[in-house]
């Protein structure tokens, strides 16, 4: 199957969730409001909010990301993108009553943003060969830093540890913490995290720019 072809397949399955679960954690495929919670913990650390700043929301589903930000109390303008246009209309839905919050699913009207998060969007690869699906991240991680300059962040689900390997899906794409983790190094940022201390079966990695 083609990189196209799944992520039509891709766009349908989390469509179904939406419809299903509105625009709640388990819409946008989480087991709930605490595990997407503690990954956006991680996601955030690339952020310094000690001044206002713009967010870029990479496939963002309907935005919980903005509400999560919106409780810090943070300033900033942010940018929800999401591939699926029902996704767009449900995050333009609920959050009308902020002119800070803007969704779409043409980057094109995004300007380059000082972060980009992406939280969860590269978890589930259906049919595609770990090779074929990892190249796609990385081609995918290319793009997002040329959309922002201070720094970006990501998460996905972890290769770590043989025993929980036995368990593994072959729907979805355990990523290598290690490879990633030298990717970014290379291709991006002397400044590069990996966290993978916060005790959920994935990893996120923090790119900072300009430190
Ligand atoms: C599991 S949901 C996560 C939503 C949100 N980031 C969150 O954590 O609540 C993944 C979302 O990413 C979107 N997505 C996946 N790949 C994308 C891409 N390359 N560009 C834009 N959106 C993408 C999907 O349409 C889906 O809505």
């Amino acid at each position: 199957m083609s990189i196209d072809e799944t992520q039509k397949k891709l766009n349908e399955y989390f469509s179904e969730k939406l419809e299903e679960f509105g625009a709640t954690p388990k819409g946008v495929d989480y087991n709930g409001t605490e595990s997407q919670a503690s990954r956006f913990d991680q996601l955030v650390k690339v952020i310094n909010p000690s001044q206002p700043f713009s967010v870029i929301d990479y496939g963002s589903g309907y935005g919980a990301m903005f509400d999560f930000l919106k409780t810090k109390g943070w300033r900033f303008e942010y940018y929800g993108i999401d591939l699926i246009e029902k996704m767009v209309i449900a995050g333009r839905e609920a959050h009308k009553d902020y002119s800070n919050a803007h969704f779409t699913t043409d980057e094109r009207e995004v300007p380059i943003a000082d972060y980009l998060l992406a939280g969860a969007i590269f978890n589930i690869k259906l049919d595609e060969s770990y090779e074929s699906w990892q190249e796609f991240v990385c081609e995918t991680l290319l793009h997002m830093n040329s959309l922002c300059s201070k720094g970006f962040s990501f998460n996905m689900l972890t290769q770590y540890s043989d025993a929980d390997r036995m368990a593994q899906r072959p729907d979805l794409f355990y990523g290598d913490p290690l490879f990633f983790f030298d990717f970014c190094k290379r291709n991006f940022s002397r400044n590069v995290a990996l966290l993978h201390d916060y005790g959920l079966y994935d990893f996120t990695i923090l790119v900072r720019k300009n430190v």
